[in-house]
Order: structure tokens, then C-alpha cells, then sequence
């Protein structure tokens, strides 16, 4: 069984990131730009955005920070997305989520300009992706696709199942594995699903994104399957000082020794998902997505 590292491969693509915004640098470029909104004090926001921050500090770019109290007019937050729309210095921005109950995410989400979406969360960046074309992929599918490929893990041809139909792990998952690129064959298992535990034995890959702690166990997964847990979920611990801990979909000391790869929770799909955002803000300063 091999332990996948999401922890070393977000340091290697960093490094990557670094590399490329250096070369930009000394070709007389501009220094890549990434924005972020926050809205409000949420502690788990307040979180993510430092970390944004500093993960932009790492590879070289530059970040910018605007802050609303949790009272603002939808309206002033509408204005303050067009105006960095039409910043051009500005290569790519999110709006911190979630948002107040006043303010629409939906329309905040379809206000940001598709070409400075790097979130990926715009429908215009979802629809180019189910159709193939060049797009922002959001940072969850954008972490799993690139341990698959940076562990050369075989997908063409094989069953691949996921476990659960958000909008921003499984929906897009499900498209991203069916594509020429990747080849698998998907079944996307849901609530409703008749035999989910004997179609989930029959994956060669298996994406556990149902939010469930330590849903999928033994006896739902085939010998040499490859498990990439998604699952996040907070609960209180005594051996933590934050007095919790993450817990994955995934049943470890059940499943782990059944795969030829797993992906751990933490340290598996989470560090990915932060060099997503990075990733993005390189593509959409080189203008790769849209030229
Ligand atoms: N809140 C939790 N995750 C995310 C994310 O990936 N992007 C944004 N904008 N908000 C979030």
C-alpha cells in the first residue's frame, strides 16, 4: 500500500509555482496578483485567508486583502467585484465563502468577470470544463486530478466510483475522470443509490466525497483499489489542542490495507486544495485559460 503525500506534492508544485514566477520576473513580467474578499470575522475564514496570503508570499506573488464588515450592502459588495473586474493588475480574486444570509453567493459568484474566476466556481469556468474546454478548475477536483497524475496512478479504462454529487467535489470529479485525458469509466453513488456497497467493491478507483466520518469500510472496497478520501470533517478530540480533529470518509484501519494507494486524512486531498488557487492565478497571469 503507498501512502499518497498531498503534503510533499503541494510543496513540490509550489516550488514549481515559485520557479516560474522568478523566470516571469527576470523576463521583464509582471509579478502575478491575486486578491481576496473577506466579509465579516469567521474564524474559519479568517483562517483560509491568511493562509491564502501566505502561501502567495511563498511563490512570489503579489496579494491583496479587502475586508468588509459582516453589515455590507450587497450592492457595495457587487461594485467592489467590478472594480477589480476592470483592475488590470489584478490577475485573479475570490470572495471568501460563506457569505452573510443577505448577500446572493450566486450573484456574487456570476458578478466576478469568468477570466479572473479562480476559484473556478463561475458557471461559465463549470460549463467550459463538462465540455472540455480550458477552464479554472476548482481547487478539490484540481487537488485530485494532479495526485492521480503525480502518482502515475492508471486510470484508462478502469471503474472509477465517487461517493457523493456536490457541485464542488463530486459533480465536477465525475466530469474530470470521464475526459479524454483521464479515460476512467464513472458511476457517481448518491443517497438514492440501489447496491451502493457492491458498486462501490467493484471500483478500481474509489472518491469518497459524501461528508460522512468513516462511511466507507472494509467490506466496501476491492483488493488494490486506489481510495482517495475527501471527507473533512471536524470532531472533538482530547489529543488535539485545538480539542478537535479531521476525520475522512474513509474507515483507515479497515480500508488502508486493502489499496495499492490511499490518500490519508489530514495530509492527503487538504494541502492540494490551497495550491489550486495558486495554480490558477499562474494560468490566468499567463493568460493560458483565456488568451
Ligand atoms: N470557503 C471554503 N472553501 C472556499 C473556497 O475554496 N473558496 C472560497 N471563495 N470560499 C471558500
Amino acid at each position: 500500500m503507498i501512502l499518497i503525500d498531498g503534503k510533499k506534492i503541494a510543496a513540490e508544485i509550489k516550488r514549481e509555482i515559485a520557479v516560474e514566477v522568478k523566470n516571469i520576473i527576470e523576463n521583464g513580467g509582471k509579478r502575478p496578483h491575486l486578491a481576496a474578499i473577506l466579509v465579516g470575522h469567521d474564524g474559519g475564514s479568517e483562517t483560509y485567508v491568511d493562509y491564502k496570503i501566505k502561501d502567495c508570499e511563498e511563490v512570489g506573488f503579489t496579494s491583496s486583502l479587502v475586508r468588509y464588515e459582516d453589515n455590507v450592502a450587497e450592492e457595495e459588495l457587487l461594485a467592489k467585484i467590478q472594480e477589480l473586474n476592470n483592475n488590470d493588475d489584478i490577475d485573479g480574486f475570490i470572495v471568501q465563502l460563506p457569505l452573510p444570509k443577505h448577500i446572493s453567493e450566486q450573484k456574487v459568484i456570476e458578478t466576478i468577470d469568468p477570466k479572473k474566476d479562480v476559484d473556478g466556481f463561475h458557471p461559465v469556468n463549470v460549463g467550459r470544463m463538462v465540455i472540455g474546454l480550458p477552464s479554472f478548475i476548482s481547487a478539490t477536483p484540481f487537488g485530485i486530478v494532479e495526485l492521480i497524475k503525480r502518482y502515475n496512478i492508471e486510470t484508462s479504462g478502469k471503474n472509477c466510483v465517487i461517493l457523493g454529487r456536490s457541485n464542488i467535489v463530486g459533480r465536477p470529479m465525475s466530469v474530470l475522470m470521464s475526459q479524454k485525458s483521464i479515460n476512467a469509466t464513472v458511476t457517481v453513488v448518491h443517497s438514492q443509490t440501489k447496491n451502493m456497497e457492491e458498486i462501490c467493491r467493484n471500483a478500481d478507483i474509489l472518491i469518497a466525497a459524501i461528508g460522512v466520518p468513516e462511511f466507507v469500510k472494509g467490506n466496501m472496497v476491492k483488493e488494490g483499489a486506489v481510495l482517495i478520501d475527501v471527507g473533512t470533517t471536524r470532531v472533538p478530540s482530547a489529543e488535539t489542542k485545538s480539542g478537535f480533529k479531521l476525520k475522512g470518509d474513509v474507515l483507515f484501519s479497515e480500508v488502508a490495507h486493502k489499496c495499492s494507494y490511499i490518500s490519508p486524512v489530514p495530509g492527503g486531498v487538504g494541502p492540494m486544495t490551497r495550491v489550486a488557487l495558486l495554480n490558477n492565478t499562474l494560468l490566468s497571469a499567463k493568460k493560458t485559460i483565456y488568451c
